[in-house]
């Protein structure tokens, strides 16, 4: 594994650092960003490992804590743990929870693999002997509404055989393995192709349904995501504990709004994340429902967690007044084409300065915080995400260290499709680009 520590003076301040990492090269086309546990689940807008690692290695230490109050599928995390840093994330999203734990737990490839073909050779069985169990417990379930999304997106002969699998992964008892064949289960569905549901592109968060399509079978694509999984995994080295099926010490999860991540005040030593784009382009809950309501999660409790995303448009009490001058001119702009966009663009802004704040209470004196963001046009304005924030992070106490552009790869970063008859729709082409705002706190 390629080390991207540079050759900063030694003697340099973090904010010295933190400006020279900022005009370094940060596209990081043409790298490997599926080694280790990387690429077991799609998710959209994650960002490549290297990202994290460079950063990571230049600024900070081995021991160190390294927090990302927005994991998703918790890239820094594992980035973290494998640097040998003490890794703490808070995420709301329980599917980004449960693909970061299965990511941070080491497998033993063999005796995964021969898991996961008794798993389907019992599910299999069970579909072929025992039909009408597996018909009754379908209806047993799920609530009235999430069966009618069930019913919805998937056919009959997928439900069977999610079901079959699902009662194999959860008769297991070992703890990390469970975590590892819950993820490959989530991976059949949420795929590009829209996986074993009739949706197409739900790796993109757009669901759509083809009522035409022919999903494949959940025992074929289970068998196809386990043996990806661990051939990825054996090309490692991880850097993370190896077989034994152990989580990865010093690895702290917790599902908390990034606002009040319970946190000691001055206790991280270098905070590396990225929060939504500012107009919810990306619904994570749209398409991690349909993978969700597998493991239990009722449709109407996925809603009520979808509205405590940053930048989702129910009210949530956060203070919109006090912005500073650079949000208070986009917003502006903004209104006089549309101001409903304008008043959803001050409530993300507004919640993400309780989300810095949060951040600069928590990090230590002196010690940085990495924020990835992607800017979005919004009625025909640029509404400039990054400078916002960039201003709301001094408004908040931050002292800006710069904002370090990097091109996007677009075979590699899941980015919202092309949409609808709206062919080069705004979105897709202000996202070929996305922003590294270095902050210090002084
Ligand atoms: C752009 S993604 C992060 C991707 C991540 N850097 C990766 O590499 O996978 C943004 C994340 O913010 C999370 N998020 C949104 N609102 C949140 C909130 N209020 N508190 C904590 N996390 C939130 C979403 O669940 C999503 O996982």
């Amino acid at each position: 594994m390629d080390s991207y520590k540079s050759s900063f003076p030694n003697n340099g301040s973090c904010l010295n650092l933190l400006q020279e990492a900022l005009c370094a090269d940060l596209d990081f086309h043409g790298t490997n960003s599926k080694h280790a546990t990387h690429g077991w689940h799609p998710f959209p807008a994650k960002f490549p490992p290297q990202l994290p690692q460079f950063f990571i290695e230049n600024l900070s230490d081995e021991n160190d804590v390294v927090f990302d109050p927005m994991f998703g599928s918790g890239t820094t995390l594992v980035e973290a743990a494998r640097l040998g840093r003490r890794a703490i994330g808070c995420d709301i999203d329980p599917l980004a929870r449960m693909i970061a734990e299965a990511k941070l737990t080491a497998v033993s490839s063999v005796k995964t693999l021969e898991t996961g073909y008794k798993i389907v050779d019992a599910a299999k069985r069970d579909l072929c002997q025992d039909r009408e169990q597996l018909e009754q417990e379908l209806n047993r379930r799920f609530d009235t509404k999430t069966r009618a999304f069930v019913d919805y997106w998937f056919l009959p002969q997928q439900q069977l055989e999610l079901l079959a699998l699902l009662q194999g992964i959860e008769s297991l008892t070992q703890a990390g393995m469970r975590k590892f064949f819950e993820m490959v289960f989530s991976s059949t569905i949420i795929a590009k192709s829209g996986g074993v549901s009739l949706a197409r592109d739900l790796a993109h968060t757009r669901p759509h349904k083809v009522a035409d399509k022919n999903p494949n079978s959940a025992f074929v694509e289970f068998v196809k995501r386990l043996k990806h999984n661990l051939v990825s995994y054996a090309k490692g080295p991880t850097g993370l504990p190896q077989p034994g099926l152990t989580a990865a010490q010093n690895v702290e999860i917790r599902t908390v709004n990034a606002d009040k991540t319970g946190l000691p005040p001055s206790s991280v030593d270098l905070i590396i994340t990225s929060p939504p784009y500012a107009n919810n382009a990306i619904d994570y809950m749209r398409a991690h429902k349909f993978s969700l309501v597998w493991f239990g999660w009722k449709i109407d409790d996925l809603a009520g967690i979808r509205a405590q995303y940053l930048g989702h448009d129910a009210a949530t009490g956060a203070q919109f007044d006090c912005l500073p001058q650079q949000c208070e001119k986009t917003l502006t702009r903004l209104a006089e084409r549309d101001s409903k966009k304008a008043a959803a663009l001050r409530r993300y802004f507004g919640e993400m300065s309780t989300v810095l704040s949060e951040m600069r209470r928590v990090l230590k004196k002196g010690r940085a915080a990495v924020v990835v963001v992607g800017s979005s046009n919004l009625s025909g304005v640029d509404v400039e995400t990054q400078k916002g924030l960039a201003a709301i992070g001094e408004n908040v106490g931050f002292e800006l260290a710069g904002i370090g552009v990097r091109r996007l790869d677009r075979d590699k970063r899941m980015m919202p499709a092309r949409w609808g008859k709206e062919q080069r729709s705004q979105i897709e082409k202000r996202m070929h680009e996305e922003y590294v705002i270095g902050l210090v706190k002084p």
